[in-house]
Formats: structure tokens, sequence, C-alpha cells
């Protein structure tokens, strides 16, 4: 194996017709327990596609026999699944890195590897290789499934390796997983994006779009059902345009959705939904199955149409109100989040106004909101960035100000009624109240036994907060 296989953004932009093939990972997996008697600590960054990642990389390492641990110091193998969307991201991962430092210097067999978006950067992988000699292992977002064989040679040759691939590979079906949660859980649909909005890495860190095949997704779904999962969530960087990478592809998202449905899981959610493709197909079959939950995360990034040019989206604000007043007259219960860029390169005081103007009128009922952070490699690090940092500041602080209270809102909604909770377990603040999740995706704490968690359970609220509902108990399920 050649040690050093390093990132290359130019080969990462381009996108060929070639259709991805499918394999499975049993075809080309070996069991060598390379984990016998080791412990293994994973940290994960970013978004719900590195969660599910961590989930692979959990199954791979524990059909290794590799056990978990929370504790660094009796760790052999330490996994830090990085993301690259924002430099403040990457900025934790090397103080992590730097961390990691002195550990190794009390255990020199500990292994160090970093995997996920940021290796796919260039200039992360330089840095890594000029300052970090300490990191063993450093492998992308395409071949994640090779993690044993990378491991076995580290191990064995006590080498530094870097394996990134630039250009997506197969789709492995199959792979191990260790699911972080025993009632909700993740399921791709699709991997990669071709949007290229133009603040964005993800479409050179995770590649072309690729779709999976409807028959792997709806196995793994029935599998979950018997296993007595609650609720699944379908994953996909833009789960809209689910199927269009198919040579044959008059099967779309909402088709999917509408199979799904029938299986009967109790709760499906998806995430998440770039507004350009959000065709009636699949406001239809939202607001005809009970069990696909009216919560619908659509990010806008901004209000100006002239910023959303610039940023490559696709739409304008008038269509998006229009979308969002469509999803509204057909789901009037739906609740809708979204995610905004502030200060990006050129924004005027204008363009934020046409912002905040576009969160009113919208009615959201939460946002993520974000400062522009400049990608190396990505278009709009090109431009001018003329924005002042504390102006940009400033405009973050109004606009969550207006957020916040959309998310008050969205909250009051369901005082003084009755809704239905999937108990996750005993709250992080407080240990003697449960909390759970309703199907518009609102937080609700109350007081009940152990008995109910994992059951989806009516909860008459009584009072809303900002960020949670205070809830009591009226049935079990
Ligand atoms: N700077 C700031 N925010 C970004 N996002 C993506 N790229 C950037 C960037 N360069 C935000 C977008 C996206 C969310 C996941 O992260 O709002 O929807
Ligand atoms: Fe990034 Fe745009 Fe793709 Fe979302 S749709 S992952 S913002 S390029």
């Amino acid at each position: 194996m050649e040690n050093y296989n390093r990132p290359n953004l130019n080969q990462a932009r381009k996108r060929t017709k070639e259709q991805p093939k499918t394999i499975k990972y049993h075809e080309v997996k070996r069991i060598v327990n390379l984990g016998e008697e080791k412990k293994y600590i994973i940290q994960t960054h970013g978004c719900q596609a590195n969660e599910a990642d961590t989930e692979v990389i959990r199954g791979l390492l524990e059909s290794q026999k590799f056990t978990v641990t929370t504790e660094i110091e009796s760790a052999d193998l330490v996994i830090i699944n990085t993301c690259a969307i924002r430099e403040n991201a990457e900025n934790k991962v090397f103080g992590e890195i730097g961390r990691l430092k002195s550990y190794k210097r009390l255990n020199p067999n500990l292994i160090i590897a970093i995997c996920g978006c940021m290796p796919q950067e260039e200039d992360v992988v330089e840095r890594i290789m000029k300052k970090h000699s300490h990191v063993d292992l450093v492998f992308g977002t395409h071949n994640l499934n090779k993690l044993i064989d990378y491991l076995e040679y580290v191990i064995r040759e006590k080498k530094q390796l870097i394996e990134v691939y630039s250009k997506e590979g197969d789709i492995v079906e199959q792979l191990p997983q260790v699911r972080d949660n025993r009632f909700k859980a993740w399921v791709n649909i699709m991997f990669g994006c071709d949007e290229f909005c133009t603040y964005c890495i993800v479409p050179y860190t995770r590649g072309k779009e690729r779709s999976r095949h409807k028959r792997y997704i709806i196995e793994e779904v029935k599998e979950l059902l018997r296993q007595g999962y609650q609720e699944i969530t379908l994953l996909g960087q833009n789960v809209n345009s689910y199927g269009l990478d198919f040579e044959n592809n008059d099967y779309r998202f909402s088709n999917l959705l509408d199979d799904l449905a029938k299986l009967d899981i109790p709760r499906i959610k998806f995430t998440t939904s770039h507004p350009k493709d959000f065709g009636d197909d699949l406001i239809e079959v939202i607001a005809k199955y009970p069990n696909i939950m009216p919560f619908i995360h659509l990010p806008v990034q901004s209000g100006s149409d002239v910023i959303l040019k610039k940023m490559n989206r696709k739409y304008t604000k008038a269509d998006y109100l229009d979308l969002v007043k469509r999803i509204y007259n057909k789901i009037p219960h739906v609740s809708i989040t979204t995610d905004i860029i502030v200060g990006f390169p050129s924004e005027t005081v204008d363009d934020f106004h046409e912002t905040l103007d576009l969160v009113e009128k919208s009615e959201f009922e939460g946002a993520y909101t974000f400062v522009y952070s400049p990608r190396k490699g990505t278009p709009a690090a090109m431009y001018e960035n003329d924005i002042d940092k504390l102006e940009a500041k400033e405009r973050l602080y109004t606009l969550n100000k207006l957020v916040n209270e959309g998310y008050l809102r969205g909250n009051k909604r369901f005082e003084k009624q009755v809704v239905k909770v999937l108990v996750e377990g005993y709250s992080k603040t407080n240990s003697k109240v449960l909390s759970g999740y309703t199907e518009n995706n609102k937080l609700v704490n109350f007081l009940g036994d152990e008995s109910l968690i994992g059951k989806i359970i009516d909860v008459y609220i009584e009072k809303a907060k900002t960020w949670s509902l205070d809830g009591v108990v009226i049935s079990k399920e």
C-alpha cells in the first residue's frame, strides 16, 4: 500500500455520467479480530451524515472485536470524525488533535485516526503531514469501508497512512452498524451533492450525488421495524433529488416516501430538502400519511434575490415564499425550520432586511443561523469578502432575536393541547424528568417512569417555553 494518497480538490469538483456500482460488504470483509483486547473511542463532529458514518465505523470496529470506551486514558484507538462546513468546526478539531499529542506520549501505541470531511481538503492534509506526525491514519469519506485494512497496516507497519480518494467510489451495502439509539435510526437514502452552492464545501468532500437502490432502503427499514424502531430519519444532502441519478429516473423521493410510509413504521422524518425541487407530489405525500412527520427543514440561506443568485441557489425569495405557502395550505399543522447564512460577500443592509422579511413571512419555528465562513476551493472563497466581521455578528444577533420569537411561537401553538411524544430517556438537565420529541419535533419534558422510554405516549402540554414544552403524561400508547 502506498502510504500517501492525498486529496485533490480539482478532481473532487469533477462530475461524470458514470453510474456507481453497488457492492455488498460481506463479499469483501475478512475477520481478523484486529481489535481483540483493544478499546476505541470515537468523537463525531458535524451533521447527521457523519453521525450515520460513525455508526458504520463502530460496526466495522466491533465486528473486529474492538470495544468502546469513554475514557481516553484506556483507549488504544482514537478516531475523530470531522466536519469541514465552517472554519470554527475545523479549528475545534485541530485543537483536539493537538491535545491528543500528550496522550500519545504517555501511550506510544495509541493509534490516532482522523476521518470524515476534513481529510478531503488539501490544506488540512498538508497541515497534518507537516505539523501532526502523531496522527497515524487519515482517511476520507469515500473509503470508510476499508477502515479495517488501514488499521491493520498502521498497526503492523507503524507508519503514518494517508488514504484519501477525491473521486466517489461504489455504494457499499450491508456494512455493519452499531446504532446509537434503540428507537430512532438514520437511514441514508443517498450520498453526495451536485448542487454546488458557491459557499459550500460539501460537493467536494462528499462527491457526486448517488442514490441507494430502493430495494436496499426498504430492506433496511423493514429490518428496523422488526427490531422495534419507532422512528427513521431519511438522510441525504438534498433528499428531493433522490433517484435523479438513476438511468431510469421516474421513481422519485415522493415515491420512496409513499412506499416507506406503507410499511407502518410509526414515524418517518427526512432531511435535508432543497427548495428548488420540492414538488407538489412531495407535499401531497407528506399530507397523506400520518406517519410522515409534519416537520420540514427547508434551508433558505438568504432572502435577497441578489445573494441567492450569487449563492447559486436557483430560486428567488418569491419562489421560496410561494413554496412555503403551498406547504402550509396542504399541511396546515406543519412546522417549518430553516438554515440562514449572514454576511455572505457583498451582502448589503438591504439584502439582510430581505432576509428578515422572509423570516417573518415564512413563520419559521426554528432556524440554524451562521456567519458566512469562506471555504478554500469553493467559488465564493474567491469573491471579495467585504463584510466586516463585527457587522456580520450584529446581523446574526438581530436575526437570532427574530428566529427565537419563532421558536416560542411554534411552541405556544401546543399549549393546553395533547401531543404525541416519542420518549427518549431522562432529560440531560434533570435526571428525574423524562424528555422526548413531538411529531412537530418539539422537545417536551415531563415526569414519568422508566417504562415509558422508547414508547409513543400522549402528553398534555401545560406550558410552552422558547426551547421546550412542559407537560404531564395522560396515557400510554
Ligand atoms: N459558511 C457558513 N455557513 C455555511 N453552511 C454551509 N456552508 C457554509 C459556509 N461556508 C451552512 C448552510 C447549510 C448548513 C448545513 O451550513 O446554511 O445549510
Ligand atoms: Fe451544500 Fe448546497 Fe449541497 Fe446543501 S445543497 S450540501 S448547501 S452544496
